[in-house]
């Protein structure tokens, strides 16, 4: 008899349709996954068997042929054992079968039947609700399938659960309730920016980062409060949408790093790799792709402290997703994707001291040392950068003033308004604006910019790609004010957060 289901893969952040026909037919006893080599589906094999007999059933002393379509998908999930458990139960005539169509189902199987959690539930949840289809997936990941608004849900915590079901589906519809992150947005609690004292400049560079989706540079010496500031940026940025968070959520249930129970994140990712991490670590990868770091930074900010001691090949992998806002990685048939759309801040001492050029203590690093530790960073890297700032150590008399700073609500709301006319203006924030494209020049240029333009490109001896770093910051800075027009006071400021001292020569 033949028996045929539905389940699924995922591949990057995508689900694909996998269906799974198992033939019992009189013969040599035995389990054969056509064209299976590998040692996963070796061992799903046994799993299989074994979890069937500790339920009490019997395993038909049959040739039995599993065979999973597409091919290529075969390798890449260990979620099959129980549909594959499911189909032989159906094929051997233990369960009544019926050609259910009406169904998918994924999850894995422990030896003693057991249905443990899986990572990636949440894009097949997404699938099966837009096909219509009832899921049949393990308990354990029961909050993240309740995301998904309309799904007919069947959890099962075991095989025997599982062909309870199949005898008598009870689905319970899920209603999307815990799509509200049980922490709100604004219970930042111990990370507000008015804990931030002086730095107004950093303050002010934030903002203005926040506002234009710049990627932002700092350099200072130690205990500045770089990664202070840095830390406050997600909060700065408006809420999550919807469709939005469901993608940030999905990259973080195919990593295995939803926390039990929790539901849809709302919140903003912040992400801080150590310098040590490698470049699988960083933009993903794997025999079976993973996100890396800039991925589960998607929608949030990517903090790489310490800049400069990150290795520069890792740093050069970073570019290209970091421009196109995804990462693909591809295998022997099928690229994986995953959405990397990130804010990049970086921090870094000036030099491997800490205090060149700070005037707070003498550089104490041997001759060339400074000049060899900026270099570490590859020009094409630095002009990703769109804003770049020293950070000078906190004055004592900052440090002591006891009056707070503005609050993260409060500079949010400037930032939100600033974000709305650039989308309102131009469909995308200033960051994106091209550089070489006219739609840069289109929005920004004035006759007076373009004097005074004229004149900074001289004495500061900008390239044609700092001029449109300058640009797309100015263009944020008049939209922080709400002007329509950008003028030559917004093209000075925005002059202070050039790479100045930081840029090659
Ligand atoms: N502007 C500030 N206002 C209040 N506290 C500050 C400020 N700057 C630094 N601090 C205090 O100093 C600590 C260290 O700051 P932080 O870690 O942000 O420095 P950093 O610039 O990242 O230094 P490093 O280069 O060593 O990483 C903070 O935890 C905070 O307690
Ligand atoms: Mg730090
Ligand atoms: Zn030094």
């Amino acid at each position: 008899m033949l028996a045929r289901l539905r389940t699924a893969a995922v591949i990057g952040v995508d689900a694909i349709p996998v269906s799974v026909e198992v033939d019992v037919a009189p013969g040599l006893p035995g389990l054969t996954m056509v064209g299976l080599p590998d040692a996963t589906v070796r061992e799903s094999r046994d799993r299989v068997r074994t979890a069937i007999r500790n339920c009490g059933f019997p395993f038909p002393p049959d040739r039995i042929i599993v065979s999973l379509a597409p091919a290529d998908v075969r390798k890449v999930g260990a979620a099959f054992d129980l549909p594959i458990a499911l189909g032989v139960l159906a094929a051997s005539g233990v369960l009544p079968h019926r050609a259910d169509d009406e169904l998918l189902v994924v999850g894995g199987l422990s030896l003693d039947g057991t249905v443990p959690p899986m990572r990636g539930l949440l894009p097949i949840a997404v699938a099966a609700r837009r096909s219509q289809r009832m899921l049949m997936f393990p308990h354990a990941n029961h909050s993240e399938a309740h995301v998904v608004d309309g799904l007919r849900t069947l959890p099962v915590a075991s095989l025997v659960d599982a062909i309870r079901h199949c005898l008598e589906p009870r689905p319970t519809v899920a209603t999307g309730s815990n799509c509200q992150d049980s922490v709100g947005i604004d219970a930042e609690g111990d990370c507000d920016l008015a804990d931030v004292r002086g730095q107004s400049a950093g303050r002010r560079a934030l903002e203005i980062a926040a506002a234009g989706g710049h990627h932002l540079l700092m350099s200072g010496p130690p205990g500045a409060g770089k990664t202070m500031l840095a830390r406050r940026l997600p909060g700065l940025l408006p809420p999550l949408a919807f469709d939005d968070a469901l993608t940030v959520t999905t990259v973080h249930s195919v990593a295995g790093l939803l926390a039990p129970g929790a539901g849809i994140m709302r919140r903003r990712p912040f992400r801080a790799p150590h310098h040590t991490a490698s470049d699988i670590a960083l933009v993903g990868g794997g025999s079976v792709p993973r996100p890396g770091e800039l991925s589960l930074a998607h929608g949030g900010v990517l903090f790489l402290d310490e800049l400069p001691e990150f290795s520069r090949r890792v740093l050069d992998t970073l570019r290209q997703p970091l421009e196109q806002g995804v990462v693909h990685i591809a295998r022997a048939n099928r690229t994986a994707t995953f959405p990397a759309s990130v804010m990049l801040v970086a921090a870094m001492n000036p030099c491997p001291c800490g205090y060149a050029g700070t005037g707070q203590r003498p550089c104490t690093c041997p001759p060339g040392a400074v000049e060899r530790y900026q270099q570490r960073l590859s020009g094409p890297l630095r002009d990703r950068f769109d804003l770049a700032l020293e950070l000078p150590a906190v004055a004592w008399d900052e440090l002591r003033a006891h009056e707070p700073g503005e609050s993260t609500a409060t500079v949010r709301a400037r930032v939100v308004a600033a974000r709305d006319r650039q989308l309102a203006r131009q469909g995308r924030l200033n960051s994106r604006l091209g550089g070489g494209g006219d739609d840069l020049w289109r929005h920004v240029r004035t006759p007076d910019v373009d004097q005074v333009l004229g004149r900074a490109v001289e004495r500061f001896q900008l390239s044609a790609r700092a001029v449109s770093r300058l640009l797309r910051v100015a263009r944020t800075i008049a939209d922080l004010e709400a002007a329509d027009d950008v003028t030559v006071r917004h093209l000075a400021e925005a002059l202070q957060f050039r790479t100045a001292g930081l840029s090659a020569p």
